[in-house]
């Protein structure tokens, strides 16, 4: 069968006004969320944001309340099983309690995907490198650590080289070393041209491995973009500026602290750093002042802010907003 896809191919996945309730509770709020294909999609929030209850309806497992899905371009309400086949899902916490051994395992589900006899075998053998379990292929499921049961679900999901994977904490329970691995083997699944869309909690690991993020918070996506286009627009805001002086910082600090445009400030050992909501212009002008004072100013620069930053003030401020 043929099926006819709206004009959104270039997105591996699209959703709009995309909405989860459980009873009276909204856990998704109207989500409008756009991956094109081989970017590398971090979906951030903390606990009970609505992250896994989105990957469940993307993953075609629960039906939205209300919205629209598409998968490579397919309506996952019209067409739920030509969507599936573009996805792989690694859900979080899924532990393999079969008696099956690796290998079997994975053959079990090659085969429900069409691969089998010699295909299927090479592909099991392709998926259980691409996670360094091919010396565990003659173990018992249930007899893998945490972290090695989580790869071999990743090795599953990867079976069926799918164009988008959704990837519910794939880092949880994985050693440093596995983490890397993760990373390698997502970036590879990129440049393939496949899209990833993954949620996390550990913010240090975005920036090296995702091209794109967005925050949820209480159901509602209250940033996203690609990383550099956040970090502008967020960095725009309220910037920080860091002083350098040969003289004691504490009586700068008492002087800027009267110019309505410096916020929170904080005196380190050798540089004031504080928060600026003024623009260049007006940064000239507070570096004129000092100088007049007589204060001997070494350097007046601003501090560059990374992701990590950015997210965790966001994720701290008690009322985010909606992205514009
Ligand atoms: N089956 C359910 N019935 C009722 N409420 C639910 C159900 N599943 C999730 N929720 C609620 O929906 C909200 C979002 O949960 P969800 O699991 O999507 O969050 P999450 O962002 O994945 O959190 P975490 O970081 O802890 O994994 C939470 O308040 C949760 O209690
Ligand atoms: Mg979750």
């Amino acid at each position: 069968m043929h099926i006819k896809t709206q004009n959104l191919d270039q997105y591996a996945v699209r959703t709009v006004d995309m909405r989860v309730d459980y009873g009276d509770f909204v856990a998704v709020n109207e989500l409008c969320l756009n991956v094109p294909k081989g970017e590398i999609y971090g979906l951030i929030g903390p606990n009970g944001a609505g992250k896994t209850s989105s990957f469940k309806v993307l993953a075609t497992l629960m039906e939205p309340t209300y919205g629209d899905v598409f998968i490579g371009g397919v309506d996952i309400s019209l067409h739920p099983e030509e969507a599936r086949k573009h996805l792989g899902y690694m859900p979080d916490l899924a532990p393999i309690a079969t008696d099956l051994k690796v290998w079997e395992f994975l053959d079990l589900f090659a085969g429900a995907h069409g691969l089998n006899n010699k295909t299927g075998k090479l592909r099991v053998e392709e998926c259980l490198d691409k996670v360094a379990l091919d010396d565990k292929r003659n173990e018992y499921c249930k007899s893998l650590s945490r972290g090695m049961m989580q790869r071999l679900v990743l090795a599953k999901t990867l079976l069926h080289r799918p164009s988008l994977f959704l990837l519910d904490e794939p880092a949880s329970g994985m050693d440093p070393e596995s983490r890397k691995a993760l990373r390698y083997t997502v970036r590879q699944l990129a440049n393939e041209g496949a899209a990833v869309l993954l949620s996390s909690h550990i913010l240090t690991e975005l920036e090296d491995m995702c091209t794109m993020v967005g925050m949820m918070s209480k159901g509602n996506l209250v940033e996203s973009g690609k990383i550099s286009d956040v970090i502008t627009r967020r960095s725009n805001e309220e910037k920080s500026l860091i002083i350098e002086s040969l003289d004691d910082l504490t009586p700068i600090a008492n002087f800027i602290s009267t110019n309505k445009l410096v916020g929170n400030f904080l005196v380190n050992e050798d540089e004031l750093v504080f928060s600026f909501n003024g623009n260049d212009e007006e940064q000239v002008q507070l570096l004129n002042d000092l100088v007049v004072e007589g204060f001997r100013i070494k350097s007046l620069r601003e501090q560059k802010k990374n992701i990590e930053q950015i997210l965790l003030e966001m994720n701290a401020a008690p009322n985010s907003e909606e992205p514009s």
